[in-house]
């Protein structure tokens, strides 16, 4: 890319004037609507300059050093995080102003000081050593504009449109943003059938589909088959293309431990095809979700997968109805515990006594029909019978409710109010904690 190199053609037999001597004439660099060749810069151990520790800096440095750049700065000051990249070694920081022939043995430099007269200098040196050269005070000066730049899975967009940056920065957004979310599509390619197996293990979130983390819609949006659980965000089902298989891992017939056994060969069977499948679950897979179950049967056939964690109802389903599952001077602690047996079932592997003597927040799941012997175990082991009990039935979704009670009304009050599951019951003195009333997370506040 830059002239700078020894096998530039125009660099090679025009030694660059002594350092000092007054810079050339500067070549016409076309107006604006020139457009700029595009190139990706591989800077990887070269020395690059930054003259200016402010704004500009603290947003171009990080990408830099991931470039792996050996960068360094020429400033009489910085903001506090380019100081922090100077002092973790990242940079090396000259603390002066802008000398001539700071720019010896450089590949690229960005002019970014409020120095106009420094700017200029180093601008001058720039192109007497035919260096690119970015000046954050005048592009036209500058041979080397940065483009909006933004990454996706190992994509990088680079967008440049002249004089317009705010519409760079646009065009840059919605196309990092379209690979994110799988609405633009551009899926990765693989050889039709080329038999890789390619397995997602993908948490869905709550079921809001607006809860999915970008890497598991993209997931999504490039799957050949999903197998979807009853739980999360089914409403993205919907959008998948008409070539998807979707199996409904609810409707998979026989008995629990069968269920899942049948599900693990479906996802075997599907991937042994070459198939690029999507286990899409409801919250995160590894909380009560048989994600790691799934992941043991794959591997046993030595299938890889990857794990994309999700957002668990066990946080986000009190938090979109109000309730923090702690609060500073309230409750320094919350466990999370399976309610699907009773406390005095034998296959009960929960400590309902330990649990009664704990002053945090207890956050049970799948506990709905058993909520009436679990609060009088918590009682009976010590709980306050006061403590209040917040129950959030479909949490997230357009349907989301939720009955308020204590450990001493709640299994009446659960049966009176017909809660149904899926619910978060959450115990505890935070559920008293108010902000007043709450967004539901389905609907967006409006400026
Ligand atoms: C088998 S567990 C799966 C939990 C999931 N892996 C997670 O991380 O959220 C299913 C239980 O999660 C809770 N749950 C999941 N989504 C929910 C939602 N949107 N609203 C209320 N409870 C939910 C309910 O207690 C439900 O019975």
């Amino acid at each position: 890319m830059t002239a700078h190199a020894a096998g530039d053609p125009q660099a090679t037999g025009t030694p660059p004037p002594a350092t000092g001597a007054p810079a050339p004439a500067a070549p016409a660099t076309g107006g604006p609507d020139t457009p700029a060749y595009p190139v990706g810069l591989r800077l990887s151990g070269r020395r690059t300059v930054v003259v200016g520790g402010g704004q500009v800096a603290q947003r171009r440095l990080p990408a830099l050093v991931a470039a792996g750049a050996r960068v360094t700065l020429i400033s009489p000051s910085a903001t506090p995080s380019v100081e922090a990249m100077a002092e973790a070694g990242e940079i090396t920081w000259h603390r002066r102003r802008y000398q001539d022939g700071d720019l010896a043995d450089t590949w690229y430099a960005l002019i970014a000081s409020s120095d106009l007269a420094a700017n200029e200098a180093a601008s001058a040196e720039a192109e007497r050593t035919r260096t690119w050269c970015v000046r954050s005070d005048d592009a036209e000066a500058a041979t080397a504009w940065t483009p909006a730049t933004g990454r996706s899975d190992g994509v990088t967009v680079a967008i440049l449109t002249g004089h317009d940056p705010r519409r760079s920065a646009a065009v840059r957004d919605a196309v990092v943003e379209g690979l994110r979310d799988g609405s633009l599509a551009a899926p990765r390619h693989r050889a039709a059938g080329d038999g890789t197996p390619r397995v997602s293990l993908v948490g869905g979130g709550p079921g809001d589909p607006d809860l999915i983390t970008v890497r598991g819609r993209r997931l999504l949006a490039e799957a050949d088959v999903v197998i979807a659980d009853r739980l999360g965000p089914r409403d993205l089902l919907d959008e998948l293309p008409p070539h998807v298989e979707v199996i409904d891992a609810a409707k998979i017939p026989y008995g629990r431990f069968m269920a899942q056994e049948a599900i693990n060969q479906a996802l075997i069977d599907h991937a042994k095809q070459g198939k690029a499948v999507v286990r899409l679950k409801g919250g995160d897979p590894f909380v009560f979700g048989r994600g790691m179950e799934e992941a043991q049967a794959l591997a046993a056939e030595g299938i890889p997968c990857t794990i994309v964690p999700g957002i668990s109802s066990t946080i986000s389903v009190p938090g979109a109805a109000g309730i923090p599952v702690t609060h500073r001077g309230v409750a320094h602690e919350f466990t999370v515990v399976s309610g699907h047996v009773a406390p005095d079932d034998p296959r009960s592997l929960v400590d309902w006594e330990a649990l009664a003597r704990l002053r945090g927040t207890l956050v049970l799941l799948m506990a709905v029909e058993r909520i009436a012997p679990i609060a009088e175990a918590l009682v009976a082991h010590g709980r306050s019978p006061e403590t209040p009990v917040a129950i959030i039935q479909e949490g997230t979704m357009a349907t989301q409710r939720r009955v308020d009670a204590t450990l001493a009304t709640v299994g009446a009050t659960a049966k009176a109010e017909n809660v149904r599951p899926p619910a978060v019951i959450v115990i505890g003195d935070v559920v008293a904690v108010n902000a007043g009333p709450v967004v539901p997370s389905t609907e967006q506040p409006t400026a």
